[in-house]
């Protein structure tokens, strides 16, 4: 019986897929999907390298801190961002949700406990008393404050971060850990839910952080957190009075970003930019919601407004980058930040390209949800550009329309994957941008950003759904659009008291070896140690550290190897030189224990002797 079921499936899987056109996308999406596959884990283990304070790459950061990535220059990203890091444990929550996986639930709770503590930390934005502070874009690794120079205040941070939050916070309800949601969760989620409604009205640096106007993206997060925010509070027992009178203005504001043709992703500044932003398409991913219509007002994926958006954006680096070249109207091509870019000459980013894929996969579930694909004069050229005969009209799921209009969506966002697949090293390292001419990675390395952006766009493609905000019963635009603040009330968050929750104790861990040995060009550090990991005492089998975080300041060796938790050890570093010579540390040996908990992953930080 459960047999014959599988054939059937089967059977129908192969009918599905022979009604596509051609025998050679079929190729090519059979290779597409084992990329996927095979740079997910690639991607998860990435992101997690960049989380303090046991992440291989995480040197120096606090438990919980997000580095944005190991890059310390050219450009310098070993900060940790309130919206990088909110997004990135957005997806850590979802994923946690989808899998149960315990390791990412502790790195969740040391996050938040990170962030209760933050919330307090006075820096150039401000403090919390006026909740000023919680503008502030980006700290140090320790979770002190950077007091540099930068567009601050940023005011996407709070909101996203009580996104990510507020996901979490909904597990420990459903799971019975409704205290944790009430005591820990909530008054941070607080905190950051005055901020929004408080600051909404005023401008900000946008995501990119060079301009200072009003950004779509960070509206859209703003109206989100509100209207999840308000919702999360009554469960918990508590009410959000500032979210209920600030989010309709929210919400009549963010219609004003839509220009008719597209929309301006930043208003109230003159920027001299087209408006063309994937900062849009950021932002329509980020409102999606599985139990939302196409609704215009909320943007949702596969909106009218939101498609001709797409187009509009993703066209807009047609004719400036080389490897766009020739690729023909709708077909999906390598998607930049915004055509105006200078940033390291102006390239494609990863994050961006994988977006334009994510909101038409939510869009493709979406259709289906519906039911019907409705084709409005807003949206008829979106749809002509990937299916010439497409007209306006409402196709319901019976018909060949819908399929064809189906099929040739999904071969036009795998389109957007494909080319982030051609352009990614064999090693999977996802950098933050890849060159306009030639494809290779540029700028920042590993950005942890860009790991959580396929991550999501995998999860997308997967149909493994996030949970509802409740956009489909906040889309009424009220009739006339005001101006309007709530000034919050702002407490630190002391209860950070995590119960016992239910993990398996790690039968290995990835222990990290961290020491700052400085060299000279052509010396090597490596650590040897009496187990078989660390080479038995063997020099010729000791374990060769990296130095790519190596600088004059910080003269960084690390490297991490798989021992069983409990292990007892003893170890020492030592200093190779290209002619064969072995420089050893002073005595003694070092000791360590591998800790024998839930924590997969443990660090060291050493200095050589
Ligand atoms: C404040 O809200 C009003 C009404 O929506 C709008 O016209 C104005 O541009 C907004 N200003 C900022 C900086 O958000
Ligand atoms: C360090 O360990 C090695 C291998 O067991 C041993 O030969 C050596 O004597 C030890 N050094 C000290 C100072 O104990």
């Amino acid at each position: 019986m459960a047999l014959f079921a599988r054939l059937t499936t089967i059977i129908q899987c192969l009918t599905f897929v022979f009604a596509f056109p051609t025998g050679k996308s079929l190729q090519s999406r059979a290779t597409l999907d084992e990329w996927i596959a095979s740079e997910s884990p690639v991607a998860l283990s990435n992101l997690l390298a960049n989380i303090g304070s046991t992440g291989e790459k995480s040197y120096g950061a606090a438990a919980g801190l997000v580095l944005a990535s190991p890059s310390k220059a050219n450009p310098d990203y070993y900060y940790s961002w309130t919206r990088d890091s909110a997004l990135v444990f957005k997806t850590i929550v979802d994923q946690f949700i989808q899998t149960g996986d315990t390791n990412l639930q502790l790195k969740i709770n040391d996050y938040i406990t990170a962030q209760a503590k933050l919330q307090t930390v006075s820096n150039p934005s401000g403090g919390l008393s006026d909740g000023s502070g919680l503008g502030e874009p980006k700290f140090l690794p320790n979770g002190n404050a950077f007091t540099g120079d930068w567009g601050r205040p940023q005011r996407d941070g709070p909101a996203l971060r009580a996104t990510a939050l507020i996901a979490y916070g909904r597990w420990l309800l459903d799971n019975d850990y409704s205290s944790a949601a009430s005591d820990i969760v909530w008054p941070i989620v607080r905190n950051d839910l005055e901020y929004v409604a408080q600051y909404w009205n005023q401008t900000s640096f946008d995501l990119w952080e060079e301009i200072k106007g009003s950004s779509f993206f960070t509206t859209i997060s703003q109206y989100r957190a509100l209207i999840e925010g308000s919702a999360f509070a009554g469960s918990v027992g508590q009410s959000c009075a500032n979210c209920d009178s600030q989010a309709p203005q929210l919400l009549c504001f963010m219609q004003t970003y839509w220009n008719g043709k597209y929309i301006d992703s930043n208003t109230n500044v003159e920027d001299g930019r087209s408006g063309k932003d994937v900062n849009s398409i950021l932002a329509s991913r980020h409102a999606f919601d599985p139990n939302a219509g196409c609704d215009d007002a909320t943007f949702q994926p596969c909106s009218p407004k939101a498609l001709a958006n797409h187009k509009v954006v993703t066209d807009s680096f047609r004719p400036i980058y080389g490897i766009n070249n020739g690729i023909a109207q709708g077909s999906a091509v390598a998607v930049g930040r915004y055509p105006e870019d200078v940033f390291f000459n102006g390239n494609p980013w990863y994050l961006a390209t994988l977006a334009a894929a994510e909101q038409l996969y939510s869009a493709l579930y979406q259709f289906n949800k519906v039911g019907s694909i409705e084709i409005t004069s807003t949206s008829l050229s979106f749809w002509q550009a990937i299916d010439s005969s497409a007209a306006t009209g409402t196709f319901s799921s019976s018909s060949s329309t819908f399929k064809d209009l189906m099929s040739a969506l999904k071969a036009y966002a795998d389109g957007f994957v494909a080319i982030v697949q051609k352009y990614t090293p064999s090693t999977g390292a996802l950098a933050e941008e890849f060159d306009k001419s030639t494809g290779a990675p540029v700028s920042a390395v590993d950005l942890t950003w860009s790991y959580a952006s396929f991550l999501t766009m995998a999860a997308a493609r997967d149909n493994a759904l996030p949970a509802s905000w409740g956009a489909s019963s906040a889309n009424q635009v009220p009739s006339v659009c005001s101006a309007a603040s709530a000034t919050g009330a702002y407490s630190a968050s002391t209860n950070t008291d995590w119960p016992d929750f239910q993990c398996s104790t790690a039968d290995s861990v990835s222990v990290t070896f961290n020491v700052l040995a400085s060299t000279s060009v052509g010396q090597d550090i490596y650590v040897v140690g009496s187990v078989a990991a660390l080479g038995s005492w063997d020099i010729s089998k000791a374990v060769l550290l990296h130095s790519d975080m190596y600088t004059d300041n910080q003269p960084l060796w690390y490297g991490s190897t798989t021992i069983a938790a409990g292990t007892e050890l003893q170890y020492k570093y030592l200093r190779k030189g290209s002619d064969g010579s072995v420089a050893w540390e002073s005595d003694p040996n070092r000791s360590y224990t591998v800790p024998s908990t839930c924590w997969t992953s443990a660090s060291l930080s050493d200095t050589w002797r």
